[in-house]
């Protein structure tokens, strides 16, 4: 399951010129568990086994360079190992699973390391006077990884994922991850962890997270000395119990997800901790999923908590023009899929008075897919989408059906992927 080695570094294309198709540079990978060679193992199960084997495959730079093409086309032509048999693939619902082990890369003294550590124990020490914790020099990503029909295991577009964590890096003063690292780390963290990958024709999918935060210590106010890049992975199934059901959503009002010229538009770790009085004030009222309005006039539809607003409108598909709403690569996504269906995509601002004029709205992220919002509650007054337009607040409307079927389609290798979209994990 191409153990042995680990890419380190993906030259081919340069920073951000990533293409789903990449010539690889194998080097040698070291393993370690909670930063302690896996000599002997601490670790029950398949882990042990995994690990163990990988630490006595150990090449030296000259044996990986030497090796590429025949770690590549081993790779290509072994066969995928299967789904664990140990898990309940139908009843994931989106929650920490734990799994093998996460891939590490650390930050110190101005470059990041470049050989990955998989690390067994799903803990980090971490000093205390870490950025991270005082001052929430934090940032992540999210994207999945599918089991395809012909049996591969791709992950859907990472390549923005590693664009979108620069741009959050960037603005909170974090190192930023080349994206030939971002992606490897990402890769080699589905490999290491592919029996948690859920089987082809369940739903489901790995999600991965990347995560990105100051690690080292500060106690007066500045960036760290040292950061630390990780990548997780746990399967998971539907977001919102339910499945592809409609949702209701309430609009929040007493609060603000994001100021103009704030953090709105990257994915740091405080725009969630902002969220979660007002996501689980709107949980606790019965509402799955909460909306929120422009912080200065109270009006122009922002966002949703975890994922992005679209309204669909005759042959248009409009989404909110904001600089404080996170660029979602789901909503670029299905934007592109309606564009090559012939809609005409409008990106302006929504007024919370027009919503109800819309067709169909959802809510689409990476965790939600697309989530049919059919009912929005704004200051006690329900508003039901597409009401005397004909739509059914019961049912996902056909247009987002359809939408859904296609990005389904494409990330579990169902139908052509014409934009390049999907990764081969084992593709190097
Ligand atoms: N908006 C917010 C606030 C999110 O947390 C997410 C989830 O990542 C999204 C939008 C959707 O983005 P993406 O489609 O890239 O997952
Ligand atoms: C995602 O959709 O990947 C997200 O990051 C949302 C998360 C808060 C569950």
């Amino acid at each position: 399951m191409g153990c042995a080695f680990v890419p380190a570094a993906v030259p081919a294309g340069g920073r951000h010129g990533l293409t789903a198709r990449q010539t690889p540079t194998v080097r040698p990978r070291q393993v370690w568990a909670g930063g302690q060679p896996l000599a002997a193992p601490a670790h029950g199960g398949r882990l042990q086994a995994t690990c163990r084997e990988a630490a006595v495959k150990v090449a030296t730079a000259d044996e990986a360079a030497a090796v590429p093409q025949a770690v590549a086309a081993a790779a290509a032509s072994s066969a995928v190992p299967p789904p664990s048999k140990d898990l309940d693939w139908a009843t994931l619902g989106f929650q920490f699973r734990p799994t093998n082990c996460y891939v590490r890369h650390t930050y110190r003294d101005g470059a990041w390391s470049t050989t990955p550590e998989l690390v067994a124990e799903p803990y980090i020490k971490l000093h205390i006077g870490a950025t991270a914790l005082h001052y929430g020099a934090s940032c992540f990503e999210g994207l999945k990884a599918f089991r395809t029909a012909d049996g591969r295991v791709s992950l859907f577009r990472p390549d923005e994922n590693a664009k979108r964590m620069a741009s959050s890096a960037a603005r909170l003063l974090i190192p930023e991850v080349p994206a030939d690292l971002f992606l490897s780390a990402c890769k080699a963290a589905v490999r290491e962890n592919v029996e948690f990958v859920p089987p082809y024709g369940t739903g489901g999918s790995l999600y991965v997270r990347p995560l990105l935060f100051g690690s080292g210590p500060k106690i007066g106010l500045s960036p760290a000395d040292e950061f630390t890049f990780l990548v997780l992975v746990t399967p998971v199934g539907d977001y919102y119990a339910g499945g592809p059901a409609p949702v209701t959503a309430i609009v929040t009002t007493d609060y603000d997800r994001a100021a103009p010229r704030g953090v709105g538009h990257v994915k740091c770790a405080g725009n969630y901790a902002a969220d979660l009085l007002p996501n689980t004030l709107a949980k606790r009222a019965g509402y799955p999923i909460n909306l929120y309005v422009d912080a200065a006039d109270q009006r122009s539809v922002e966002e949703f908590g975890t994922s992005n607003f679209v309204g669909l409108i005759g042959n248009t598909y409009v989404t909110p023009d904001s600089p404080s709403v996170l660029p979602s690569v789901t909503n670029k996504t299905l934007a592109t899929l309606a564009e090559d269906a012939g809609m005409v995509v409008e990106r302006r601002t929504v007024d919370i008075g027009e919503v109800g004029e819309f067709e169909e709205v959802a809510a689409c992220g990476t965790a939600v897919v697309i989530t049919a919002v059919t009912r929005i509650v704004y200051k006690g007054d329900v508003i039901t989408v597409g009401a005397g337009r004909g739509s059914d607040p019961e049912v996902v409307g056909p247009r987002f059906s359809d939408l859904y079927k296609q990005v389904r389609g494409i990330q579990y290798g169902e139908i052509a992927d014409p934009h390049g979209w999907c990764f081969d994990v084992y593709d190097e």
